[in-house]
């Protein structure tokens, strides 16, 4: 096997940390609004990022980044072309996965449609 970059050794402890209960808005759609702010308070770079997950018209999953642009009681907000892969997935699958790593505010979330 060719020699791993060290990176791939790497990983931090994280301890205990923990959400803490009582702590989460009982409106998950506020709740990743409130992360969203704290991620740009905190400095994380493109707090508004979100990997998109879609499955493509032959079954195939695909992800890539796109920027939340909204959020309303309906759901979360990004642009994108219509014509593009992700678009033309979502035209055939247009149920998704989304995920914000906020890694560096040790957080991460990953909305679940279920959830409003
Ligand atoms: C930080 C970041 C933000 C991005 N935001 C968007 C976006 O809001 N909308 C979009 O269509 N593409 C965005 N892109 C580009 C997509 O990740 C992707 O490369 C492009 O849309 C083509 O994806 P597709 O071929 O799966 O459709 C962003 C890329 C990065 C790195």
């Amino acid at each position: 096997m060719a020699q791993e970059p060290d990176a791939l050794s790497k990983r931090q402890d994280y301890g205990s940390v923990a959400l803490e209960d009582g702590v989460l808005s009982a409106d998950p759609l506020s709740q990743i609004s409130a992360w969203v702010e704290e991620a740009d308070q905190a400095g994380v770079y493109e707090p508004n990022a979100m990997v998109l997950s879609t499955i493509d018209p032959d079954g195939e999953p695909s992800s890539r980044t796109v920027l939340l642009r909204g959020i309303d009681d309906v759901g979360l907000y990004f642009y994108t072309d219509y014509g593009s892969r992700k678009g033309l997935a979502l035209l055939a699958h247009p149920s998704v996965s989304v995920v914000f790593p906020w890694y560096t505010c040790l957080l991460y979330t990953s909305p679940s449609p279920r959830d409003s």
